[in-house]
């Protein structure tokens, strides 16, 4: 929230004030069969989403405001590197080739100095996740002398091990990094999931034996604990958040979210993908299954569309999602996007299909022509009333990005080498070894094309916004 109105910010509150008179605006209209009518709903709500950062006064690099945590800052620049890698459109590069870079910390290790203290490993491990996705991708920071993304990835893997803790739940990650913080006693899947997820990227990325064998110590002491409910059970597949170490994670504690689910699918897709082995695919079919029937809603089909619509079931019925709660949708689009393109048995795929083209449609009708989307999707119309934010934006993007990956699984690597702000790269290329199983979503990024000139996000936001004044002047003047 903002607490400050400054002398620019009441010429665009006034814009803001314009634009708040009831205007009827349309829905985004999409067809699953026609990828460029998706790419265009993609690309009005990203363009949103970056006003939500690029509005904000005083602009921190890096950071959100202040109503958002700062894993969701991780997560927004994981949607605007999706954004990137499936649609081509080079437009906003520079603010994960830069601004992303602010918040590293003196560590490379994603611990700013300003948030540090309170931070968790699983608030860690969303921007170490988007910098594992840089690195798929084959991006490269703006300036030369920053860790590669690989790099940084692999330092929060350093840390997630040296903070394994087997002295208590025999093993498992804190949910807190700190021993003075609230959450220092609980274990939960949240962070161990990151850890996995993170592991198992990491070994398909790099053929590394080291990260597979975390991928699995982590899986294996999470289904050991209790955090995975068994398939004899009517809600099995499904993952539960957490347990206190005082005794032992005996008590469980059995919330759940799409998020949290959705780490555990992609790690164990990947992991299939790095293995070959049928029971990693077993497991991932098995999580995707729980969040089919779970995550969508209602379950019953109806052949309108209606049915099967992405859903926060632990809060959104009776409206009760908190922010964080709201940008988990995201996780879920993206995590089930690459858990369908590392299983070449469609398995996944088939499971999912209907849920996410049915989402798909019905998050075009939640989102306006002006980018605000709505969060429950259900409703298929945007109600102002209750409004938009970034969790609800990035909901959106990432699952019209999933139609267009399931469509076409290759990224677009070259919109990686193409910004302007990138250096020509020929250290970079981060990685050892590829594993030459699967080609098209891991492996080593492609080598980056020389750089062709485009207009710089900075440029293209600031021009917004001088238009934004302009009208607020008119509006001044009538
Ligand atoms: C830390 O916070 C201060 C005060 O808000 C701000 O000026 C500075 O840019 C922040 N540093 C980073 C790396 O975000
Ligand atoms: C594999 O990864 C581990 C953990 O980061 C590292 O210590 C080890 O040196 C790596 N091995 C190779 C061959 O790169
Ligand atoms: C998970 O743990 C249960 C017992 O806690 C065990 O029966 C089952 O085989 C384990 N499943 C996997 C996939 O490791
Ligand atoms: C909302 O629904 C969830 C899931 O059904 C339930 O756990 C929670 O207690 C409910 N909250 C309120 C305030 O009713
Ligand atoms: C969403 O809105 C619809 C229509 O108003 C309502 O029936 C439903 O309970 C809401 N929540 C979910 C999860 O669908
Ligand atoms: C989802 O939409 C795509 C694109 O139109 C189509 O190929 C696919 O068959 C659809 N899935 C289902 C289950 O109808
Ligand atoms: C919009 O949301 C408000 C607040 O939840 C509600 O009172 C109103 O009926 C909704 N409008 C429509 C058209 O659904």
């Amino acid at each position: 929230m903002r607490s400050k109105i400054y002398a620019p910010s009441a010429l665009l509150a006034s814009a803001q004030l314009l634009s708040m008179t009831p205007v009827a605006l349309g829905e985004l209209k999409i067809d699953l069969n026609k990828p460029d009518t998706i790419k265009s709903a993609a690309k009005t709500v990203v363009k949103s989403l970056l006003k939500d950062y690029t509005d904000q006064r005083p602009l921190t690099p890096g950071i959100l405001p202040s109503k958002y945590g700062f894993f969701e800052a991780g997560l927004f620049f994981n949607t605007i590197l999706d954004y990137a890698a499936w649609t081509g459109d080079n437009t906003y590069n520079s603010y994960f080739e830069k601004d992303f870079f602010n918040q590293i910390g003196d560590g490379d290790n994603f611990l700013p100095a300003n948030f540090s203290a309170s931070l968790t490993n699983s608030d860690v491990g969303y921007w170490a996740l988007t910098a594992m996705s840089a690195a798929e991708y084959g991006a490269n920071p703006a300036d030369s002398s920053s860790p590669s993304y690989l790099t940084l990835a692999k330092n929060v893997f350093d840390n997630y091990v040296s903070r394994w803790d087997a002295k208590t739940c025999n093993g498992g990650l804190r949910e807190s990094i700190f021993a003075a913080n609230n959450g220092y006693n609980i274990k939960d899947a949240e962070s161990n999931g990151a850890f996995f997820e993170l592991a198992a990227r990491l070994g398909l990325n790099t053929g590394n034996k080291t990260y597979l064998d975390w991928a699995t110590k982590v899986y294996d002491w999470t289904n050991s604990t209790g955090f995975i409910s068994q398939m004899e059970n009517a809600n099995g597949g499904q993952v539960y958040f957490s347990a206190p170490v005082e005794d032992n994670c005996q008590q469980i504690d059995q919330t759940y979210s799409s998020a949290l689910q959705s780490n555990y699918i992609y790690g164990a897709a990947a992991m299939y993908s790095a293995t070959k082995s049928q029971s990693w695919l077993d497991r991932a079919v098995f999580l995707a299954g729980f969040s089919a029937v779970t995550y969508f809603t209602p379950q019953s089909y109806v052949d309108d569309g209606s049915s099967q619509v992405a859903t926060e079931q632990a809060c959104e019925y009776n409206n009760t999602c908190a922010t964080d709660q709201k940008a988990g949708k995201s996780v879920m689009f993206r995590s089930l996007a690459a858990a369908i393109t590392l299983d070449k048995t469609k398995t996944i795929l088939n499971r999912v299909s209907v849920q996410l083209n049915n989402s798909a449609l019905a998050a075009s009708k939640s989102c306006t022509t002006d980018g605000n989307c709505g969060f429950n999707w259900s409703k298929q119309m945007y109600n102002a009333t209750e409004g938009t934010g970034v969790g609800e934006k990035m909901n959106a993007v990432e699952c019209f990005l999933a139609i267009l990956r399931v469509g076409n699984p290759v990224a677009n690597k070259q919109v990686f080498g193409s910004s302007p702000a990138t250096q020509p790269s020929t250290t970079q290329a981060p990685g050892s070894a590829p594993t030459a199983s699967n080609p098209t979503s891991s492996g080593l990024p492609a080598p980056t094309a020389s750089g062709q000139p485009s207009g710089a996000s900075f440029q293209a936001a600031g021009g917004f916004l001088s238009v934004l004044t302009f009208i607020s002047f008119l509006y001044l003047l009538l």
